[in-house]
């Protein structure tokens, strides 16, 4: 039996495999960007065949495909998927994993646990009866941990495990066309270079609206939360890559050793009810899995200060929430304006669904008249087909980065211990201070608590 890269996706008949994985995997065969050559094991409870699962697959790659559907290369793909099932949770079934990998010639191991993280202990435990698994990669799903203290916990056996440089903590948004360009965007223009600090900006606004609302997820979220489901992770690694200092090179750590900076850098809040809006939306307790008594947020806004040369002083304002009136992932930058009269100019990098940056800036009324009004410039990626087109999912760039062993687009653990940290400190302290959850109704623009505590400082939200 030849020797073969093999990719090991544990959950493999989960919603994440179907909707991302495996389409990803399409695309990467579509596009040649798989140049990594693996056979494709899928784990799970289901009794399937292998021809049985490559059949199903179709299903999920012909609908979620970003790419058209052509059947030769997915039988590319297919030919080279086994699915194998067992229970993870037995520790006795590696034993027979290891004999299956063997079998079909599995060496240099990349696995990925599509799974809750409360898995990935037994998962480990599990592995040391494989032959080689020790030496592999592995990709880990988010959540990472439950908090601070959970999360060093897992953090610990992984790492006994695995060599902590084939850890991959998969951030999706990292593996956003649009995150990825705010390093150029930034640094590539000294229009915006030149003015990218406290003394030019007012403030900048992170916001990740969702009209969607737990749907099926109501048992994980229940638990979670918008702080911990979003805030914690995606949202303060793209906070990192909008403050930090530019890196040395484009190297690994010279990334994160900014991007900690700037996490390292974040204050308390003394004052949290003027730095923090916790809410539910209007029917949440309802929703199916979900506790009729639930105090869990699906909405949160806060302040945050960084306190260092480049920022003391300017608030970032980070929001997110479900059942919003509008789905949109954005980063807007919010210059100071010469005198009360002029509007803010306004630099918005759209993260999804659009994808694209514009500047807002002022320009004269046309005609006899000295009237002040606003313009845009605006770019948008998604719209034209040949950028649509080129521009990969975030699963399929983050699987072809961890494949070719390129770390800078995953978080570290530093990062997500720091992050935990900040996430539990503010939301105890917001427990503590007895404020309520603020309720709003679904499809608003969230909690009017929001709005107000903006209006404390003279700001309001920014929305297209
Ligand atoms: N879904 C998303 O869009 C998404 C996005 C970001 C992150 N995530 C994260 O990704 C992870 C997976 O999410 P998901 O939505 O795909 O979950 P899911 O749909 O509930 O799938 C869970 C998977 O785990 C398998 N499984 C559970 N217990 C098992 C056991 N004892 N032995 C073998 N297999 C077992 C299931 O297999 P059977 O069905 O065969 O029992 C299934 O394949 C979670 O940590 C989630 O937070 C998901």
């Amino acid at each position: 039996m030849s020797e073969k890269n093999t990719f090991t996706i544990f959950g493999g008949t989960g919603d994440l495999t179907f909707r991302k994985l495996i389409p990803a995997l399409y695309n990467m065969e579509m596009t040649g960007s798989n140049t990594f050559d693996t056979q494709i094991v899928v784990i799970g409870r289901r009794d399937y065949t292998s021809s049985a699962y490559r059949e199903l697959a179709r299903d999920w790659v012909e609908k979620f495909t970003r790419l058209s559907f052509r059947e030769e290369v997915y039988e590319k793909i297919a030919e080279r998927i086994l699915y194998y099932r067992m229970d993870f949770t037995k520790e006795e079934a590696y034993g027979e994993l290891n004999a299956f990998y063997r079998e079909n010639g599995a060496e240099n191991h990349v696995f990925y646990f599509a799974v809750a993280p409360r898995f990935f202990p037994v998962i480990v435990q599990g592995l040391k009866k494989v032959d080689g698994a020790r030496g592999g990669k592995v990709v880990l799903e988010k959540p990472f941990g439950e908090n601070l203290e959970a999360a060093a916990a897992l953090n610990e056996k992984m790492e006994a495990f695995f060599s902590p440089d084939h850890i991959y903590r998969i951030d999706h948004y990292l593996g956003k066309e649009m995150v990825r360009n705010i390093q150029t965007i930034r640094f590539a223009n000294p229009i915006f270079s030149n003015v990218w600090d406290a003394k030019h900006i007012r403030c900048i606004q992170i916001s990740a609206m969702e009209e969607v609302g737990v749907e099926t997820r109501g048992s994980y979220y229940d638990h979670s939360g918008a702080l911990k489901d979003m805030m914690q992770n995606h949202l303060f690694q793209i906070l990192s890559i909008v403050a930090m200092e530019q890196p040395q090179s484009s190297a690994v750590e010279d990334m994160h050793r900014e991007q900690m900076k700037v996490l390292s850098a974040l204050v308390m809040p003394e004052d949290i009810s003027g730095s923090m809006v916790l809410g539910q939306y209007g029917g949440y307790r309802e929703e199916p899995s979900v506790a009729p008594d639930s105090d869990t947020e699906t909405y949160a806004a806060v302040r945050l200060l960084v306190d260092n040369d480049r920022w003391r002083g300017m608030p970032f304002y980070i929001r997110t929430g479900k059942k919003l009136g509008e789905r949109e992932m954005q980063v807007a930058v919010v210059f100071k304006s010469p005198s009360p009269e002029v509007e803010s100019n306004i630099l918005n990098i759209r993260i999804q669904p659009t994808e694209g940056v514009y500047l807002q800036f002022n320009i004269k009324r046309p005609g006899e008249t000295d009237d002040i009004i606003q313009a845009k410039m605006d770019f948008c990626q998604s719209c034209s087909l040949e950028h649509h087109l080129n521009t990969p999912e975030a699963y399929e760039r983050l699987i072809g980065a961890c494949f070719r062993g390129e770390r800078s687009w995953f978080s570290q653990w530093d990062q997500v211990g720091i992050s935990w940290r900040y996430v539990d400190a503010v939301k105890a302290a917001y427990r503590s201070s007895g404020m309520p959850l603020a309720s709003y109704e679904p499809g608003s623009n969230g909690p009017q608590e929001a709005e107000r505590l903006l209006a404390i400082y003279g700001d309001t939200w920014f929305d297209n």
